[in-house]
């Protein structure tokens, strides 16, 4: 079972156990699920208030997990992705670092995501 750290420079850490099932819920949910403050707004990928940072805690490196075309969208528009790392994730299957809670579904490994930054500047 993966763990999930929650981190904030302006909350406490808080580590969650992804049990059997959570593998079809968003980071979104699984947040809201333990308390974990993490803004939203849409809760549909198209409004960018849910961005983390996401770091896998995996020796064996992280999953590359698929973006929906909303989220390419306001990532770019966010300017908290590249082109470049876009194909990166398409042709060598390699994550990208940012993301969106509301989108994001965990996966069978250990993740750091760090939330709650005013300007989301990490
Ligand atoms: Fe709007 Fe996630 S809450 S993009």
């Amino acid at each position: 079972m993966p763990n999930i750290t929650f981190s904030s420079p302006i909350h406490k850490d808080k580590t969650v156990y992804a049990v059997a099932g959570s593998f079809t819920k968003t980071v979104l949910t699984i947040a809201q699920e333990n308390h974990i403050p993490i803004d939203f707004s849409c809760g549909d990928g198209e409004c960018g208030t849910c961005l983390v940072k996401v770091t896998s805690l995996e020796k064996k490196g992280r999953m590359a997990g698929p973006l929906t075309l909303k989220e390419v969208d306001v990532l770019k528009d966010l300017h908290k992705v590249t082109r470049e790392e876009l194909e990166k994730m398409y042709v060598d299957d390699l994550p990208v670092q940012w993301r969106l809670a509301c989108q994001l579904q965990v996966r069978d490994e250990d993740l750091l995501i760090e939330y709650g930054q005013e300007d989301k500047v990490f």
